[in-house]
Parts: structure tokens; sequence; C-alpha cells
């Protein structure tokens, strides 16, 4: 086993030992390199599945590589690669970027999907479960982003795929930490696209509605620990979000296969609203900010100063 191969044991496994060899071999393989984050669940693994299915290879990162590895394994191969990342921990993106491209050479795109949520009227939230939320769902994306945008700039190409949501371009009540991270990702993204799009790099941000995946599953959403009186005639946010699990409408599948049209696109959308349901809340909401902002036109504009 080469030297190469030997450092790329340890990190990953089998597969992606496999990846390396059967790239060497294969040259120039004109398919896509994905690298998606929280591969192991839910819309990752199905956008995994969907990019494996349209030809293309695919890093699948996850904290926890068993989970990885049983999520996607109808579909492991030499197209597949296993790497550890914790998008919380700075110190594991740079090593599973490099990874990335000891494996297949490249990454062309990069979609930041992993995330939880924590759902709580803000009062009740406190700060270190806030934080511990954006060190995920915020954070996370900007680590990973500014360790994949080195190895795009150097290509000239590259699409970055953030999952925000429906909450990125909406507030709803219990989710003011979960709406703050999204809206975070949403301006992030928006602001350096203007960077990069000089060196051939697009980035749309998601925001699916309520998709049918392991998000409100009760092993992984957080809820606030602490109640305050004067909320609690409204209704606990535990009582009224746990029930959307397994009721949402929205098919991670099909959000795959879109996800896979969207990096295919000379010019991709900015911002894409996924779902009828994220669709009928968006559009009458940004119509309604349009009709206020055409209101206090005259307020807004009589605030110049004389030149
Ligand atoms: N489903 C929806 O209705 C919906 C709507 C709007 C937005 N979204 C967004 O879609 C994205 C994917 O969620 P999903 O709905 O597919 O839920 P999911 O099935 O729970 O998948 C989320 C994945 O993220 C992983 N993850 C969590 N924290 C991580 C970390 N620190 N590092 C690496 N991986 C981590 C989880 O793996 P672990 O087992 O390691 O926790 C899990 O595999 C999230 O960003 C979510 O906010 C979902």
């Amino acid at each position: 086993m080469s030297d190469l191969a030997n450092a790329i044991a340890p990190l990953t496994g089998e597969p992606l030992r496999q990846a390396f060899f059967q790239t060497s071999k294969a040259g120039s393989n004109m398919s896509k390199i994905w690298f998606i984050t929280g591969a192991g669940s839910g819309i990752g693994a199905a956008t995994a599945v969907a990019a494996l299915k349209a030809g293309d290879r695919v890093v699948a990162t996850g904290r926890n590589l068993d989970k990885l590895r049983n999520a996607l394994r109808d579909l492991a191969g030499n197209n597949l690669a296993f790497v550890q990342l914790d998008v919380a921990d700075e110190a594991q993106a740079k090593p599973a970027v490099d990874a990335a491209i000891k494996a297949f050479g490249r990454i062309d795109v990069l979609v930041n999907n992993a995330g939880y949520s924590l759902l709580g009227n803000f009062e009740e939230l406190s700060t270190v479960e806030i934080e511990k939320l954006m060190a995920t769902n915020f954070y996370g994306v900007m680590h990973v982003m500014r360790t994949a945008l080195p190895v795009m700039r150097k290509q000239r190409s590259g699409r970055i795929i953030n999952i925000s949501s429906l909450a990125g371009i909406v507030g709803f009540k219990h989710c003011g930490a979960y709406s703050a991270a999204k809206f975070a990702v949403e301006g992030l993204s928006a602001s350096v696209a203007h960077e990069v799009e000089p060196f051939g790099i697009k980035i749309t941000t998601v925001e699916p509605g309520f998709f049918r995946t392991d998000l409100l599953d009760v092993r992984n959403a957080k809820y606030a620990r602490s109640s305050i009186e004067d909320y609690v005639a409204g209704g606990t946010a535990e009582n009224m979000w746990s029930g959307y699990h397994g009721a949402q409408q929205g098919d991670p599948a099909k959000l795959g296969d879109i996800l896979v049209k969207i990096a295919g696109m000379d010019n991709p959308p900015k911002q894409f609203v996924a779902g009828s349901d994220a669709f009928a809340v968006v559009k009458p909401a940004l119509e309604a900010r349009l009709e206020e902002l055409r209101t206090y036109e005259d307020l807004s504009k009589s605030t110049d100063g004389s030149v």
C-alpha cells in the first residue's frame, strides 16, 4: 500500500482506500465530486444517494462513521468515501477536506447540511444551548466553507449548497435560536457569493419547509430545558413541534434529486425554496415585506443628509 493510501486509511476506512485506487486508475473522470456534511440521515443521505445515482462521486461525512456506512450501505463502492467530521469542531474540517482531496482529487460540490433543531421561547433558552446550536448550525458551515474555498479557488470552479430553512427567511414562535443560525447562514452565503464568484464558485442557500427526516425525532430535536410560567398557556415547544414528526410532506429523496440538478446549473438560484408548504409561507411574506418597503419609502429616504 502506498504512503498516501496509508495516510487515508486511519481517517476513513476501507471504502475510501478503495476509492483512492479506483480514482488513480480512472484518471480524468468528468463526474462531480460531492462533499456532504451530516450525510448519515435525512436530506444529507438522500443527496448522497441522488448524486451517486447521477454517476457522481461522494465524500459522505458525519460524526459517526457506523451511522454513515449503515445509511449508505446499499451504495457502498468505489464512488463513495466515508470521512469523520463533526462540523462543530473546527480542527476536524481540514483533515476531512484533505481526505476528500486524497480520495478523489477535488471538490466540485460542497453541501453544508449538518444541523439540528433547538426549539423553545427565546427567554427559556440558555446561552449555552444557543451557543451549542450556533456551533453546529452556523459555525459548522463557516468552518467547512473556510476549508473548502481554497480548494475551489485553486480549481477556479465549485458549487456550495448551504442547507438553510424556511426559518432562515421567516421567523416562527419557538425558533428564535434556530432561525438566528439559519439567517446567519443566509447572510454569510449571500455575502461570500459576491467574493468568490470571480473564481467560478457559486453559492445557493436551500430553504426547505417540513421534510420527513430525523430532524424532529425525539433523539435529535432539542427543547429549552427551563420554563417560564407566562409562556405555559401558549403550550410547550415540544408539544407543538414533535407532532410534526413523521407527518412532514417533503420527500428528502426528491430534494436530493433537485440538488443534483441545481449543482449542474450554470446559473443556479441564489436562494431555493423547497416544498409547497415553504412556498406558501415565503411568497406572502416577501410580498408583505415589499408592500411595507413601499409604504415607508418616503420615511426610509428621509434619513439622507445633505451631500
Ligand atoms: N427536515 C426538515 O423539515 C428541515 C427543514 C428545514 C431545514 N432543515 C435542515 O436540513 C438539514 C438536514 O437535516 P435533516 O432534516 O436531514 O435532519 P436529520 O435527518 O436529523 O439529519 C441531520 C444530520 O446532521 C448530522 N449532524 C448534527 N450535528 C452534527 C455535527 N455537529 N457534525 C456533523 N453532523 C451533524 C446528524 O448526525 P448525528 O447522528 O451525528 O447527529 C444528522 O445525520 C439541517 O441543517 C436542518 O436544519 C431540515
